[in-house]
């Protein structure tokens, strides 16, 4: 049992190790805190390449090396650090029992054998396979299989991934191909990559798998209500559900584990976001492009640490923006657009002293734009345009000179290229107020704090690509 562990655990660093090196050279990876430095995540699940494979960037779609054209990603290029954040608690904690292999399967050929049967009946379904990768998949050892990804640990071998990625897998007569396979908890899997195929359904008992922290099934067929199973896997810090068809309410049990990652944009996802919102430690969330109604819960500012980008444009939220949003001070990128918010910009957001991109564009925002938003030392893009501001003084003018800050289509009288006089007093014939309406005032960091340039910003090298703003494309 103890060498078992001890392999296991040892397999896992000197693969996630070696994961970071492949993909820093290829890739950019990005790390969150200093306890969790070597479990770096790969954005793309590209991750981990199989030896079969060109080194060069990991196949298509989500996320990519090259991230797609968008307006974020333009700006500057290099990755940058992460701001330094607190650590939080790791997650991974290496498992205190397991079971085989080991006492009964010390070499692990039995769970190997499995491993190949498993995959041998997936390609069973598997009727279009563009780029012939099943004809790889005949033998007992798994290692073989194009599309499996192995370690070797001492004498012992071990399948430690898989990506599938952009293999365009899909079933007989256009059906989607069933990923129900049966995974036990013996097998070392850490990485499970399949994006860009026709899957449906996860692979079953996947919570089972003690050391799996990369799933992506992004662009693939998943329909139904949100997979919980996965939401109880213990090692997992990348989750990207992305460009499926699920709907329904997120359950709030995703919001409470330890993921860095959590993309589900262009689903059918509904409903409210739940209170425990600020419970995530997420670095990279996306919810766009799905029907989410409802506000953005105050918890919000409990995310402080750890926040980094944060996409909700394109869904059909509501309501005011809590302060506490100005709490999050690592955040960088920040889009409500398109959705149907309300009130005034918090002053709070004056403290976003990492802010770049700051997209509230196509909603029902209104009142001045503060000055001291205006102000923040980082910020490239400023999208206010569609909404119902008012005013914007001297320094917000600056910017609209520089082309950073878009205010088109609100109700500044003297500006151009604003609402018409009629539309602007049909909006404000009604009395519009939001709870809390005193805490839209409130400045949760001292002045000097927000407009000093502190080491962080010095070190921090141009804006980098977003990884958020690249989940929005499907490429191939
Ligand atoms: C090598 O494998 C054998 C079984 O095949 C096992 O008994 C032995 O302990 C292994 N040695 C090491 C160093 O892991
Ligand atoms: C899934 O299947 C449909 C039709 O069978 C096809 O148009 C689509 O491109 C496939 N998706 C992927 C990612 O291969
Ligand atoms: C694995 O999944 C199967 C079917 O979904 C279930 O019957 C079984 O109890 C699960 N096993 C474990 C160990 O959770
Ligand atoms: C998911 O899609 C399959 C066909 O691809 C369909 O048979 C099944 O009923 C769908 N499930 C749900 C929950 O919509
Ligand atoms: C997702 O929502 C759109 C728009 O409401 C609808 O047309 C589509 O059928 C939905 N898809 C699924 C899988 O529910
Ligand atoms: C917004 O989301 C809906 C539903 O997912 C989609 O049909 C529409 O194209 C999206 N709009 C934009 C501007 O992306
Ligand atoms: C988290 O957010 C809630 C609601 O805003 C707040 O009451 C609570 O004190 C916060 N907890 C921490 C640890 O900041
Ligand atoms: C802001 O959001 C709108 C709507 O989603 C989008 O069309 C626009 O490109 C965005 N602008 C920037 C600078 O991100």
């Amino acid at each position: 049992m103890t060498t078992n562990l001890s392999f296991s655990t040892a397999i896992l660093l000197v693969i996630v190790s070696q994961s970071f090196f492949h993909n820093s050279l290829t890739c950019y990876a990005f790390s969150h805190d200093k306890t969790r430095e070597a479990l770096e995540i790969i954005i793309g699940g590209g991750g981990y390449a199989s030896p079969a494979q060109p080194p060069e960037c990991p196949p298509p779609p989500p996320p990519p090396c090259l991230p797609p054209a968008s307006p974020a990603v333009q700006i500057k290029p290099p990755p940058p650090p992460l701001p330094p954040s607190q650590p939080p608690k790791p997650k991974y904690t290496p498992p205190s029992t397991r079971p085989s292999p080991g006492i009964e399967d010390p070499s692990g050929i039995k769970s190997m054998k499995y491993f190949a049967t498993v995959i041998r009946g997936v390609g069973k379904k598997i009727g279009y396979d563009p780029q012939h990768i099943t004809d790889s998949w005949t033998g007992d050892n798994p290692c073989t299989f194009k599309g499996v990804v192995c370690h070797q640990f001492m004498n012992r071998s071990a399948v430690v991934g898989v990506d599938f990625n952009g293999n365009h897998f899909n079933g007989y007569g256009g059906q989607p191909v069933d990923l129900n396979i049966f995974l036990t908890q013996d097998q070392d899997l850490m990485f499970f990559h399949a994006n860009s195929n026709n899957f449906t359904n996860l692979p079953n008992n996947i919570s089972k798998l003690h050391y799996l922290f990369e799933l992506d099934l992004s662009n693939n067929q998943l329909n139904g209500s949100f997979p919980k199973d996965v939401l109880k896997s213990p090692s997992l810090t990348f989750l990207d559900l992305r460009y499926n068809k699920l709907q329904g309410a997120v359950p709030p049990e995703a919001f409470t584990i330890y993921l860095d990652v959590l993309f589900l944009n262009n689903n059918n996802f509904s409903g409210n976001l739940p209170d425990n919102f600020g419970k995530l430690r997420a670095l990279y969330l996306t919810f766009a492009n799905n029907f989410f109604t409802g506000g953005i819960p105050s918890s919000i500012g409990n995310c402080s640490e750890t926040l980094v980008e944060v996409l909700f444009l394109n869904n059909s939220l509501s309501g005011c923006l809590p302060y506490e949003i100005g709490k999050l001070k690592h955040m960088t990128v920040f889009d409500t657009s398109i959705n149907k918010f309300t009130g005034p910009i918090p002053h709070s957001f004056g403290c976003l002293k990492n802010l770049q991109l700051l997209n509230m564009s196509h909603n029902y925002f209104y009142g001045p734009v503060p000055e001291m938003v205006c102000k923040l030392g980082n910020l490239e893009r400023l999208t206010l345009n569609n909404n119902y501001f008012t005013q914007v003084g001297p320094e917000c003018r600056k910017l609209i000179m520089s082309n950073k800050l878009n205010v088109k289509m609100n109700c500044i009288l003297d500006l151009h290229d604003q609402r018409t006089p009629s539309e602007c007093a049909t909006f404000f014939s009604q009395h519009r107020t939001c709870p809390n309406e005193r805490s839209l005032q409130h400045i949760p960091c001292t002045i000097e704090n927000a407009e000093t340039t502190s080491m962080e910003d010095v070190l921090r090298p141009a804006m980098a690509p977003s990884p958020t703003y690249a989940a929005l494309g499907i490429h191939h």
